[in-house]
């Protein structure tokens, strides 16, 4: 694997997702790679499970870690051509280069702008590191992907699977603020990719890019949705065809424990950070069919396959 920015870098899936499994089965001492390799991780937005697990999925692997958080320092420009006269001090055709001087692979994240669709969905950031560093460059969550996420996840639904094709509903819920599609839009392309049963379902005006959503059910209907569901994934994420619009209110999307009753006996399921009693209730939350925890425990795990999996190909 040359860079890790979605499922379409990964060669063989069910490897990768048992790859991820074995470290968290197997010590991590007996996983050390132990090569005095360095990796670079480069923060434009917050984070806690991304940062921290991949920080720690480094360290079991012997790898020393260098994060930086983007926005402390002077911002960057990434436009060609720019004459540089504002408020940007440092190309990132320099800053790219000169962290390859530093470290062995580069991690960035970057949200999208939510206004320029087109600039976002080109993954115009995280595509001038691809282009400008001459080390493997890693998504910590892009404007459009999170695949660090989506590998965990798919882990996590390995583990507690109890058919082979498992019926996965990735639900819009509700969020007082506008946020990106990326832990949807790379949820579904994991999740059909692995061939399991996906309905994603969403208000009117919520649906995906279909890019990432073919061979998927769509539907508007939550509770019809939810019938025989295996996992619940709720989610929110802001309009793609209006871009970034929160458009208007839908608090009756919240997960409850009445809708998690039309399953069966669904395992619920959030990317986390979640607002409790807004995308769901405490009682699903706290119920024992919630995974989150789990979902956060195998981020560690999912970033030392992948971690080690560019490493052992270099
Ligand atoms: N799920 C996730 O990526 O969490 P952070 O934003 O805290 O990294």
């Amino acid at each position: 694997m040359q860079n890790f920015t979605s499922v379409k870098d990964v060669k063989h899936l069910q490897n990768l997702v048992n790859k991820a499994q074995n470290f968290k089965i197997k010590s991590m001492i007996t996983n050390k790679l132990d090569n005095h390799k360095t990796l670079g991780l480069l923060f434009f937005n917050p984070s806690l499970r991304t940062r921290l697990s991949t920080e720690k999925a480094a360290k079991n692997l012997g790898i020393n870690v260098i994060i930086l958080n983007a926005n402390d320092g002077w911002k960057l420009e990434f436009e060609d051509g720019a004459i540089m006269n504002l408020d940007k001090a440092e190309h990132v055709k320099e800053a790219a280069a000169v962290l390859s001087q530093y470290c062995d692979i580069l991690g960035v994240r970057s949200f999208p702008t939510l206004t320029d669709k087109a600039k976002d969905y080109a993954d115009f950031v995280l595509n001038k590191f691809i282009e400008y560093a001459t080390v493997p460059i890693v998504s910590l969550e892009s404007a459009i992907r999170h695949p660090l996420q989506s590998l965990a996840d798919l882990v996590t639904i390995k583990e507690h699977q109890k058919t082979a094709k498992p019926k996965v509903v990735l639900t819009w819920a509700p969020h007082p603020k506008a946020l990106p599609q990326a832990v949807a839009n790379s949820f579904s392309e994991w999740v059909l990719a692995a061939e399991y049963d996906l309905t994603i379902v969403c208000p009117k005006g919520f649906e995906l890019n279909p890019a990432f959503t073919d061979g998927a059910t769509i539907s508007n209907n939550q509770e019809t949705a939810f019938e025989g569901a295996d996992f619940i994934y709720a989610k929110n994420w802001s309009s793609w065809k209006n871009y970034g619009q929160t458009l208007y209110p839908n608090e009756s999307w919240m997960i409850n424990s009445a809708k998690m009753a039309l399953t069966n006996n669904a395992f619920f399921m959030h990317c986390l950070p979640v607002r409790r009693n807004i995308v769901v209730s405490d009682s699903v939350l706290d119920s024992p069919n919630s995974l989150v925890i789990e979902q956060a425990n195998n981020r560690t795990f999912a970033a030392q396959a992948v971690l080690s999996e560019i490493l052992n190909h270099q």
